[in-house]
């Protein structure tokens, strides 16, 4: 039941499977004779320094994979000095999660719930404990038919629980992932950023943009960031591959903010084809999981590990020295 609701995706899986197909479909033009003896793959994100472009996207239910579950997470992103974006629906609190690896560079991600007071509070939490960013999560008005877990009747395990949002709803029916159907906000449109924004301080980060109108949108409503990302191809199957939506929202938001992308991707090279077409960044949600489940912070450590050494191997077989060299003629983009 624990695998399939990590490795679902909605419907048919089609989009979930295409964003890990279309990288096979980008080839690079690597250049040579550039003295790579040196290499530096660090960046930014919105100014504080990473080791490498590669963050952890918002899962939730890290318990489903590893008794200490988000503290986990917490602890091996700090190891690797980067960034980890902490679900609402975690089974670890904010304080938790804080605590176990004070300092980290984190960010909150939030679903904005029909109990605005609820949604309110944990902005505010977040940023009381010195979160860094707040993701607002626009791709889940209703939670996509994933048809594993419908299959399975998942239900979180009794002893765990959504530890931030204890409390927070009335009645004993918790059959929708942990919560209330229906207990996300479906009515949430552009304005309520100007909501969020009267509540907090934090750059606003929009996770779920696939099209350079929305993109265009969210620059208009002044948003620091997009995270490209069709949810790991859990909710609406049938769109694109974040690889492909990159484009077009590079191209709409012209460097006027930073773009990041997640979905599909596995090895260093995809990596360096989504910087290559413009993320600043990109986040890993299954293969982080798949560590924690391995073995906990160190296998999540493992993961990063891996990524990061694929990403630095093939930036120097491309021909970048530093992250700064990586750029759209690294790819052959006139056949995309
Ligand atoms: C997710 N994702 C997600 N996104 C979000 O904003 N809040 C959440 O709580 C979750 N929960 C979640 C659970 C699981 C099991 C998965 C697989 C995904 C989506 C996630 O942030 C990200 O967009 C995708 O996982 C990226 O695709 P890959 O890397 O899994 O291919």
């Amino acid at each position: 039941m624990a695998w399939d609701f990590f490795a679902a995706g909605a419907d048919d899986c089609c989009t979930r499977d295409e964003n890990i197909l279309a990288y096979k479909r980008i080839h690079f033009r690597p250049r040579m004779l550039r003295d790579v003896s040196v290499m530096n793959i660090s960046t930014k994100l919105l100014g504080t320094e990473i080791s490498f472009p590669v963050g952890i996207a918002p899962t939730g239910f890290h318990q489903l994979a590893w008794p200490d579950g988000e503290k986990s997470t917490a602890r091996a992103a700090k190891a690797m000095n980067t960034c980890y974006i902490a679900s609402t629906y975690s089974t670890c609190t904010l304080e938790e999660i804080s605590a176990a690896a004070p300092g980290g560079l984190r960010w909150f991600q939030l679903y904005i719930h029909r109990n605005r007071a609820v949604s309110q509070q944990l902005v505010q939490q977040a940023e009381a404990l010195g979160f860094q960013g707040l993701v607002l999560t626009v791709d889940l008005p209703y939670t996509g038919k994933r048809r594993d877990d419908v299959r399975n009747g998942f239900r979180l395990p009794p002893h765990m629980k959504l530890k931030n949002l204890e409390g927070a709803f009335e009645g004993d029916d918790r059959s929708e992932y942990g919560l209330p159907p229906n207990s996300v906000d479906p009515s949430v449109t552009w304005s309520d950023i100007y909501w969020l924004r009267s509540l907090t301080h934090l750059p606003i980060i929009i996770k779920g943009i696939l099209t350079k109108e929305d993109a265009e949108l969210a620059v208009r409503h002044g948003v620091q960031g997009i995270i490209v990302s069709n949810h790991g191809g859990r909710q609406l199957d049938g769109g694109p591959a974040t690889i492909d939506a990159l484009v077009e929202v590079v191209e709409a938001v012209q460097g006027s903010i930073e773009v990041y992308l997640d979905g599909g991707i596995r090895k260093g090279s995809d990596v360096l084809k989504a910087l290559a077409l413009g993320a600043k960044c990109i986040f890993i949600g299954r293969p982080a999981l798949w560590g924690l489940a391995y073995k906990g912070e160190e296998g999540l450590q493992d993961v990063l590990r891996i990524l990061q050494d694929e990403f630095r191997l093939s930036m120097a077989l491309a021909g970048c020295a530093s992250v700064s060299e990586i750029g759209r003629h690294l790819v052959q983009f006139s056949k995309l």
